[in-house]
């Protein structure tokens, strides 16, 4: 069910790769919800063809851009504000990649070139895009950024690896961007700490198959699905969250919160 929550709204979604992608999900529940978008990528992953599909369920452009590449960036907005005829209402950053991860370097053992590229993709990024758009003055009055993160930012998650790191200070940025744009134009800035879920990145995590089923015993609501994530972040680009900003919100069923469940006890037990 659909309520125009983002009618007369303009937002660019970063991170759909697929129809699993947690972008992907948003970007379908935005457009029910009335909002007009521009979708992004990087090259290499506009080369797979699988956004064309959703560009065309959401009727929207696409325009790459690498998050590590300010030129990149600056275009997109560019030609984002150009498409809209004005600035830029919301905007979802849905990004992450683990290079130690990817090539199987244990935590204890980082390669830090690798984890150098890590914190710039997963983290970095959201400053590169939120000082394009304060350059740019691209963002209008009351605009909503949000940028989806892992509980394994506050807990140790073996496996998780560097990408913790990344996490933690994806939401350092959240706060301290958060600070200078609400002072400048009321934007609000948050990340969305969302369950475990199956996406390409996230089956990038050893182990990940067991990682989902123990936090769907924790949870007493179970685990989050994309299309419940999709919901919540519309929630926070609607004018109903105008005064929640520099949060990390759990989205996670419960499990932030939840010492041990029955169900973790019963298993424990056998
Ligand atoms: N899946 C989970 O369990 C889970 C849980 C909590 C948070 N998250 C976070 O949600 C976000 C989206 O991940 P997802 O699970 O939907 O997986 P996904 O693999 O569908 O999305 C990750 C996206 O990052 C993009 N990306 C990677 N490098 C890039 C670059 N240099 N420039 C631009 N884009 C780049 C990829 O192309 C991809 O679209 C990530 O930040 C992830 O850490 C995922």
């Amino acid at each position: 069910m659909a309520y125009n929550l983002l009618k007369g709204k303009k937002g660019i979604i970063f991170g759909a790769l697929d129809d699993k992608s947690l972008a992907w999900r948003t970007a379908i529940r935005c457009h029910e919800e009335g909002a007009q978008l521009v979708l992004s990528n990087a090259p290499v992953a506009l080369r797979m063809g699988e956004i064309n599909k959703l560009a065309e369920a959401t009727n929207a452009p696409v325009i790459g851009a690498d998050v590590t590449n300010m030129d990149d960036l600056k275009k997109l907005f560019e030609e984002s504000m150009k498409h809209f005829g004005g600035g830029i209402d919301f905007i979802l950053h849905s990004v992450g990649m683990s290079l130690n991860m990817r090539k199987g370097k244990h935590y204890t053992e980082l390669y830090y070139t690798w984890s150098q590229k890590t914190l710039d993709i997963s983290a970095m990024s959201l400053h590169r895009v939120l000082r394009t758009a304060w350059d740019l003055d691209a963002l209008n009055e009351g605009a909503s950024v949000v940028a989806l993160t892992y509980i394994a930012a506050q807990r140790a998650f073996p496996n998780y690896n560097e990408m913790a790191d990344a996490k933690a200070m994806l939401e350092s940025i959240t706060r301290s961007f958060g600070y200078y744009y609400g002072m400048k134009k009321k934007v609000r800035i948050n990340t969305v700490s969302q369950s475990p879920t199956r996406t390409t990145a996230g089956s990038g995590v050893k182990g990940f198959d067991g990682f989902i089923t123990y936090a769907e015993k924790m949870s007493p609501l179970g685990n989050a699905t994309a299309d419940e994530c999709a919901g919540y972040c519309t929630t926070l680009f609607s004018d109903l969250t105008k005064m929640v900003t520099m949060q990390n919100l759990f989205h996670d069923g419960g499990f932030s919160f939840t010492g041990v469940s029955d169900g973790v006890i019963e298993q424990m037990e056998k």
